[in-house]
């Protein structure tokens, strides 16, 4: 009697790949990273590993969200949180450009690094930056003891767990779950949200793994939808608002794993030029998750459609029959507050990525050029 296995295959728990392990891991991921830190009559945040004082964040009244790649995308969301639940203006920036363009940084302001690694040299030389002009550093990210940990002011630790495929997954989406964490404490603390709107939005956080489950049961979907992506050479990724941060992520996924190019854009910034890019069977991603925003996407998507585009929509639940008559293909996602949406619109994203790589053969859990953590600038 004989076994075949060696370690890779083992901690690959039974998936082919460890980038579908991990998205798959999304559900506890975000268990994990909301454990012991909603309050058990689902009230209120806690958050005791903050150092910052409620008075200190009362002080605040600007917010820099520095990071890369990923992170970076996952500081998109973070800027909308805060700014919905906080009312204070957020800028994000690059890490690498962030340091040369010598940032307005007062002592007013929290400067927010991201990074699952904890050790990419262009976030911890923003974050070093940051600090030299007096600003305090709150860092998130997945690796206790990382550079990143030891040097922030205040750290909030996403429990992902390891992540080993290139392309980030469960970490961007822990790293999304730590922003609202932090939004509504930040709201609860200085008042901008009363107790019954942080109940109501931790009730809705609560459902979310059980969310993501559902997805990722209706998998093989995607699967027969890739078919449609990667025989292409360039596509567009388009959506509105918080749509429009996961559009990116969207996008950054396909180019890193399946080579395929595709620009994430701004669904009402098409017309300015872009709109001349698409032809007969170009493939079009809409993300149309904001119902505010639902007409003005529907109007985008008909714009793209006039030209030929060939459109998949990620929907929400309930709109199928209506969003069937102005796209060719479609996805839906169970339904959340619109601020939460990133993290169930992400996951189709990731899964057809995965599933546009593999088609095309692909090495799926490392890419060509990229590494894991960049630790040189
Ligand atoms: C590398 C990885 C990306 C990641 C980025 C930032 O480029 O390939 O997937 O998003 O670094 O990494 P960090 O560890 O700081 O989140």
């Amino acid at each position: 009697f004989h076994v075949d296995w060696d370690l890779m295959t083992a901690e690959k728990a039974g998936f082919d790949h460890f980038m579908l392990k991990e998205i798959h891991e999304q559900p506890k991921a975000y268990r994990d990273t909301m454990l012991g830190r909603i309050s058990d009559d689902g009230r209120s945040v806690a958050l005791p590993e903050l150092k910052i004082t409620a008075e200190q964040l009362k002080e605040i009244n600007r917010v820099h969200i520095v990071a890369c790649g990923t992170a970076l995308h996952a500081g998109l969301v973070g800027k909308n949180v805060i700014e919905n639940l906080v009312r204070i203006p957020v800028e994000t920036d690059v890490a690498s450009e962030y340091r040369y363009r010598s940032p307005i940084i007062t002592p007013d302001t929290l400067v927010i690094v991201v990074s699952q690694s904890g050790e990419t040299a262009d976030t911890l030389a923003a974050l070093r930056e940051a600090q030299r002009c007096g600003a305090r550093v709150l860092a998130i990210t997945n690796v206790v003891g990382s550079s990143v940990a030891r040097e922030a002011d205040d750290v909030i630790i996403t429990l992902a767990g390891p992540e080993i495929a290139v392309a980030s997954t469960k970490a961007y989406s822990s790293q999304l779950i730590a922003f609202f964490l932090f939004g509504l404490y930040w709201a609860q603390t200085i008042g901008t949200k009363d107790e019954a709107e942080v109940a109501h939005v931790l009730a809705a956080m609560q459902s979310l793994p059980e969310q993501v489950e559902k997805i990722l049961a209706q998998a093989e979907v995607l699967k027969e939808v890739v078919e449609s992506i990667s025989h292409h050479s360039s596509l567009f990724f388009i959506g509105r608002g918080i749509d429009y941060a996961v559009a990116m992520e969207g996008s950054l996924k396909l180019k890193e794993i399946s080579y395929i190019h595709s620009e994430a854009y701004a669904a009402g910034e098409l017309k300015h030029g872009t709109l001349a890019l698409i032809e007969e069977g170009t493939p079009v991603i809409a993300l149309l998750t904001q119902e505010d925003l639902y007409e003005k996407m529907l109007s985008n998507i008909k714009e793209t459609k006039a030209r030929g585009a060939d459109v998949l929509g990620i929907i929400n639940e309930g709109h199928e029959a209506e969003v069937a008559k102005s796209v060719d293909r479609q996805f839906a996602i169970p339904r959340t507050l619109p601020l939460l949406t990133p993290a169930l619109s992400v996951v189709p994203l990731q899964l057809l990525s995965y599933y546009a790589s593999l088609a095309l053969g692909h090495d799926v859990d490392k890419p060509r050029n990229l590494a894991k953590s960049v630790t040189v600038e």
